[in-house]
């Protein structure tokens, strides 16, 4: 009753006497950034621009430890924040002072620094650290692999939170300090350059710089007996390759292939334009795994790759991610298209460059292989969902639409939408609306429905109109 007597302006005033606006109130960030397909991966409050991972590893007994020091800048006024981690963390500093820190979920290091922390402004996390990586899951499952002499990080869409503490989305890019102390004979391979070496006491720190902004899952660390080259390409870009002295019989097919990286980026930059990163190169550790990753500047590739002979078509796939991928990466995870629709056609481009088929036969090809009513057609690469975000469909289909966008546009369009790209979002991010925004701006074309067709529907598009007489 007593309700009635309070204008609607009074009781207004009273509310908001009674809950102070958000940006007053520190609150925690959230444990994860907001990507549905991976709801816990990442977090909210903070964006880090740099992580400087200073850390010593022992090959014979796995065990990793070392200091993590990260440089972010908040984005809400901060109570507590979350980092994606699974080792022993034995410290964390912010700002200098000792901060709180448990653990909880799958992989959350929880800090609560000991006053609040404004939005927008500077913060500095340290974290101390130990542990023995292969002992970790998550989920059940690990991405730290263990070689012969030594272990490789190399994973996707997760890695980081076996070797470093990171806010792991590939929305929040970073730069990277990554020094390693191994025993001596022991190399150690990461992403950019390699600034320097240096050895005592029976251990070598070997110390690498990736100077443009990379995502969590493309910062690699590679620790075992590694032969590494060095070179140039004709258009100058500096390249690093490195092959673990156990690849057997197929070390020379892994060395025919990798080698020939710098010829490749000079290819693609044809293509995609200059190449963005200031080195490249690739490794080859002796794992038992089967993929290759696009770990930024030097990619991550499995010696099963090379088990048949030389294998270019996978290099420039990696290589291809330096642009798609790398340099402009996903908003989202949903976006993956935009990385492997890329990557799996510019291995049409090399292979219509080697005789060995042109993008349209092969698109002819890929379409042919899968009739109307293969589960194929089921998985929509612009939005595929986490359980089939690296599906054949999502690479294969994913070309198709890259081959249909092609036709639909022209060669002129196409090529400057192929090229433009890299340079409109370079070391950014971006989603499929944007690249189809773009495509339209550059085509003049209005291209909704040929998207909807070829990335959005759960079924066979009919073929393009022009070539449906020779299906
Ligand atoms: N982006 C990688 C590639 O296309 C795929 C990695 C898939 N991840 C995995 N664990 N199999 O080369
Ligand atoms: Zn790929």
């Amino acid at each position: 009753m007593h309700r009635r007597l309070i204008a609607p302006g009074a009781l207004a005033a009273v509310l908001l006497l009674a809950i102070p606006a958000s940006a007053a109130t520190p609150s925690p960030g959230a444990p994860g950034i907001g990507d549905p397909y991976y709801p816990s991966y990442g977090n909210g409050g903070y964006d880090v621009s740099h992580y400087d991972l200073r850390l010593t590893y022992r090959p014979a007994t796995d065990e990793l430890q070392g200091t993590a020091t990260l440089l972010a800048r908040t984005t809400q006024d901060l109570s507590r924040f979350d980092l994606d981690f699974l080792l022993d963390v034995s410290e964390v500093r912010v700002n200098g002072v000792k901060a709180d820190f448990t653990t909880s979920g799958e992989h959350e290091l929880v800090v609560t620094p000991k006053t609040p922390l404004a939005k927008g402004t500077a913060v500095t996390v340290v974290v101390r650290y130990s542990g023995v990586p292969s002992a970790k899951s998550a989920y059940g499952f690990t991405t730290w692999h263990r070689t012969s002499d030594g272990a490789v990080a190399a994973d996707e869409p997760e890695a980081a939170w076996w070797w470093f503490p990171s806010n792991d989305h590939p929305s929040d890019k970073a730069t990277y300090d990554v020094s390693v102390a191994v025993p001596d004979g022991t190399q150690v391979i990461s992403n950019g350059t390699l600034q320097s070496t240096s050895s005592r006491l029976g251990w070598t720190r070997w110390n690498w710089r990736e100077t443009k902004p990379q995502a969590t899952y493309l910062a690699t660390l590679a620790v075992g007996k590694f032969d590494i080259t060095t070179h140039t390409s004709e258009g100058g870009v500096p390249v690093v390759n490195a092959y673990s002295r156990g690849l057997g019989d197929n070390d020379g097919a892994a060395r025919a292939s990798v080698e020939r990286t710098g010829e490749l980026v000079d290819w693609l930059s044809g293509y995609f334009g200059p190449y963005p990163f200031d080195s490249a190169g690739g490794y080859v550790p002796d794992t038992t795994t089967g993929y290759a990753l696009e770990t930024q500047t030097r990619v991550y590739y499995s010696p099963k790759q090379f088990a048949n002979g030389s294998n270019t078509s996978v290099v420039v796939h990696e290589l291809a991610h330096q642009w798609y991928g790398d340099s402009v990466s996903l908003k989202g995870w949903k976006d993956i298209w935009l990385n492997e629709g890329f990557a799996r056609y510019a291995q049409w481009l090399w292979s219509e460059h080697e005789g060995e088929g042109t993008t349209r036969e092969l698109a002819d090809y890929v379409y042919a292989s899968h009739p109307a009513g293969d589960p194929f057609w089921t998985v929509k690469p612009g939005d595929p969902g986490p359980d089939h975000q690296f599906d054949a469909a999502v690479y294969d289909r994913g070309a198709l639409a890259v081959q249909a966008l092609r036709e639909a546009v022209g060669d002129d369009a196409f090529f400057r939408i192929l090229k433009g790209w890299p340079q409109e979002h370079a070391y950014g991010n971006a989603s499929v609306a944007d690249f189809q925004k773009y495509a339209e701006q550059v085509s003049g074309k209005p291209l909704a429905a040929l998207f909807d067709t070829w990335l959005f529907q759960p079924s066979r598009p009919s073929a393009p109109a022009a070539r449906a007489a020779s299906l």
